[in-house]
């Protein structure tokens, strides 16, 4: 049987981890895989996690079987996170699902059973993991302009023009903020002309948020969720709480559908949970019950807040510093993109030619793209690095 099959490539992205580790020079920088790091380079579990799950150690009493949707608790809680009072809650349906990649996953097999011809426009560029995933589950994608490599901006006009192109009922994807990989994401005018667009086109959105609260705020960076939940009859958010929450491995995230009304909505949960059952029958608990107990804590909540800001300020300045350095050892070039995006991402805007270099003779590592996570810069390494750069360049 398996004498058929050839090797698939390295993941564009996890491949690095490894690549990375196995790398034996001390100056080594890793600007790959999106997880945060503190000034030491490392990716602590958060304090508040931490007291969580002591909490679920000593409380927990048992680990039956909880449910295709998951824990109901953390549904509602994250539901209210992502949605606040925006929607109408009779007709969103919220379930439980293995981190953002597990609730795309699912959201695929929704939309499949639900129209096998519609078409999905992504940004061009997106994640690495969009394509594969959406389209390797089935959906036929199609893409639109988003970002100009050149002038470091979000290309608004082009992408209104060719979501102008879009047929009634085509899904548009949307990066709810921090954008994967450019780092950039449109203003509240031009989030209000794209929903504007999906309103006057009949399309269906389908947001992805896997960074809520390390843009601006938790308020802030679900802007165009809640603004379409008022103006829409049907939008998907599959929502992730790997970075806000560090809790990549545990496999954390939702799938929230809203529908056109209550009995729709009923069919679409039910719907759900039946996809649910053929894929991975029920999510992983541990992460999910963690995140409940912090947000349906109104101590744990506030600490947890501010542990997020703290996340959030270190990538902010560690872009400033990345910029500040290069303005130094790099004068004859500009940067200053790097201070204008937003969460973990951005592209440094140099060849993938420069990018294998910087990799070779610089143990300095980031996607083919040039698409940096800023959260590897430290105050120890930015000289290293603005000097690589520079020398490569
Ligand atoms: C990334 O884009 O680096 C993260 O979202 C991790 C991943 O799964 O690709």
């Amino acid at each position: 049987m398996f004498e058929t099959l050839q090797a698939a490539p390295a993941d564009a992205i996890l491949g690095l981890i490894t690549e990375h580790k196995n790398d034996p020079r001390p100056d080594k920088v890793d600007l790959g895989v999106g997880v945060f790091r503190t000034a030491e380079g490392e990716t602590p579990v958060l304090d508040v996690v931490k007291l969580a799950e002591q909490r679920l150690v000593d409380t927990q009493e048992s680990k039956a079987y909880i449910g295709t949707a998951g824990d109901p608790n953390f549904n509602a809680a994250m539901e209210k996170l992502i949605f606040g009072d925006s929607g109408d809650t009779d007709r969103i349906a919220t379930i439980q699902a293995p981190g953002g990649s597990g609730s795309l996953r699912v959201a695929a097999g929704l939309l499949l059973r639900a129209r096998p011809d519609a078409r999905m426009w992504v940004s061009d560029p997106t994640w690495a993991n969009h394509i594969p995933l959406l389209g390797g589950a089935g959906l036929t994608l199609e893409s639109h302009p988003y970002y100009d490599t050149r002038e470091h901006v979000i290309r608004i006009d082009e992408m209104l023009g060719a979501l102008a192109n879009a047929d009634e009922g085509d899904i548009v994807l949307l990066h709810a903020c921090c954008h994967n990989p450019s780092g950039l994401d449109p203003s509240e005018e031009e989030w209000t002309a794209i929903a504007d667009l999906i309103v006057e086109r009949k399309l269906l959105p389908f947001i992805d948020m896997a960074y809520q609260g390390f843009a601006t705020s938790l308020k802030d960076d679900a802007f165009i969720v809640r603004h379409l939940a008022d103006r829409v009859p049907e939008m998907v958010v599959s929502s992730s709480c790997s970075k806000n929450f560090g809790l990549y491995r545990d496999r954390v995230g939702t799938l929230s559908l809203l529908a056109a009304d209550k009995a729709s909505r009923d069919v679409v949960y039910s719907q759900l949970n039946n996809i649910v059952r053929t894929i991975y029958s029920v999510p992983p608990d541990h992460g999910a019950v963690v995140v409940s107990m912090i947000l349906n804590d109104p101590e744990l909540k506030v600490a947890w807040r501010v542990e997020l800001a703290e996340m959030r300020s270190r990538l902010r300045e560690m872009r400033v510093l990345l910029n500040d350095a290069l303005v130094e050892k790099a004068p004859n070039h500009d940067f200053s993109h790097l201070v204008r995006a937003k969460g973990m991402f951005c592209f440094l805007g140099i060849s993938e030619d420069q990018v294998n270099r910087l990799k070779r003779d610089y143990g300095v590592y980031m996607v083919g793209s040039s698409r940096i996570n800023t959260a590897g810069i430290t105050a120890r390494n930015v000289n290293y690095l603005a000097d690589a750069i520079a020398a490569t360049l």
